[in-house]
């Protein structure tokens, strides 16, 4: 399947689009089976839980059940949870009145209100501060809500779409998210499936992408030799479509194929192969601190007008913790339990981590040419 439009609209956060639908391609049935989920909710109200690992889709997931809705020409606003303080969050969602706080000049509509008749799309809900979760439960059971020093109710008819890349349940089960809000919130759920577990979308996706950059850098480079193409459709993609495009780019931007397959033939920076005496994210001699960071899925600087350090850090934490675990799994042959036991984490939670963080087990990553 392949759809979206021709034209790309970057957003950044709260900003409102009408009705335009993301671009995006696939080919697989597992991806066939998401859109047709995303049909089928898009023309409901009903709350809807995108779930699935950084960099699958989960942004164009969202965007795409707002355009094929029959609020298609009314606004999507997006917050992203883990970016703001509760304080801040509160009157971003909530708006305030004026006086309310030191600073608040004026009524001022929050984005529940900016986005009514449309879409708000709540991103890493799993990091809402847990005095919101108790807010945005309340909104979702009344239909109202008072802003930020507010008197008067303010009633909405805001669509709520949440993503979420982290296991809700275990987070339930440690304390972190509200079971009640979580049960308001999973009336339907959609999970985008890993990169790894559809390879029929890999080609589709090399031939979208070398043709967005072939286009914007002026080059030639906008076909993938076969060997090459295959290697890419067996690599495990722990950083899911985003490091697809990132590595396409880059392949764009430097004009050299060769290059970027060493470092897929060799995958040990995302792999942690790395001795334990190296540091975590040390650049080989070769290669640049930003491109190492590029490597480890942290960092990618070229065509970033936003670099949201909350996000940034959370991609710092997922890579380290990508080392620690992959270095304590092979000490303990790949025995999960004892594993668990020495990293002092639960075992159901090394199984979160391990799923999280993309690892893979180098039985596997080995059969790679
Ligand atoms: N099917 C697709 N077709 C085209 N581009 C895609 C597709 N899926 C994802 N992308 C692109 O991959 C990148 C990552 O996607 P997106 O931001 O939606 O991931 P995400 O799951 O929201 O990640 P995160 O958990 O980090 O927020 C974006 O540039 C997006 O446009
Ligand atoms: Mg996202």
């Amino acid at each position: 399947m392949s759809a979206g439009s021709a034209v790309e609209r970057v957003e950044i956060d709260g900003d409102a689009s009408h009705g335009q639908p993301p671009e995006f391609v696939s080919a697989s049935g597992a991806m066939d089976a998401v859109w047709r989920m995303v049909d089928r909710v898009a023309a409901t109200d009903v709350p809807v839980l995108v779930r699935g690992e950084s960099g699958v889709g989960k942004d164009v997931v969202a965007r795409t059940i707002h355009a094929r809705s029959p609020r298609a020409h009314k606004p999507f606003l997006k917050i992203n949870c883990a970016a703001l303080p509760a304080s801040l969050l509160e009157s971003e969602l909530f708006g305030y009145q004026r006086g309310a706080f030191t600073g608040a000049q004026n009524d001022t509509k929050g984005k529940f209100e900016l986005a009514s008749d449309g879409t708000l799309f709540l991103d890493e809900i799993g990091e809402m501060p847990p005095e919101m979760q108790a807010k945005l439960l309340q909104v979702l059971q009344d239909g109202e809500y008072f802003r930020v020093g507010g008197t008067k109710p303010i009633r909405v008819d805001t669509r709520v779409v949440v993503a979420t890349n982290r296991d809700l349940e275990v987070e339930i089960a440690r304390g972190g998210f509200r079971g009640d809000l979580y049960y308001r919130l999973n009336v339907v759920s959609v999970r985008v499936p890993p990169l790894r577990e559809r390879p029929e979308d890999v080609p589709i996706l090399v031939e979208h992408f070398l043709q967005r950059y072939a286009r914007r850098y002026d080059s030639g480079l906008d076909i993938l030799p076969d060997d090459v193409l295959d290697l890419f459709v067996r690599y495990p993609w722990p950083g899911n479509v985003r490091e697809l495009e990132n590595l396409v780019r880059r392949m764009v931007v430097l004009g050299d194929v060769r290059c970027i397959v060493g470092e897929l033939k060799d995958p040990k920076p995302i792999e942690s192969s790395a001795p334990t005496s190296t540091p975590v994210i040390a650049a080989p001699p070769t290669m640049t601190a930003t491109a190492a960071l590029e490597r480890l899925g942290i960092l990618w600087v070229a065509e970033q007008d936003e670099l949201p350090l909350k996000d940034v850090a959370h991609r710092a934490q997922v890579a380290a913790e990508r080392e620690a675990i992959g270095f304590m799994l092979r000490r303990c042959a790949w025995n999960k339990r004892k594993a668990a036991q020495k990293l002092q984490i639960s075992y159901k939670a090394l199984l979160y981590k391990i799923k999280e963080c993309g690892i893979v087990d180098p039985r596997i990553a080995e059969s790679l040419p």
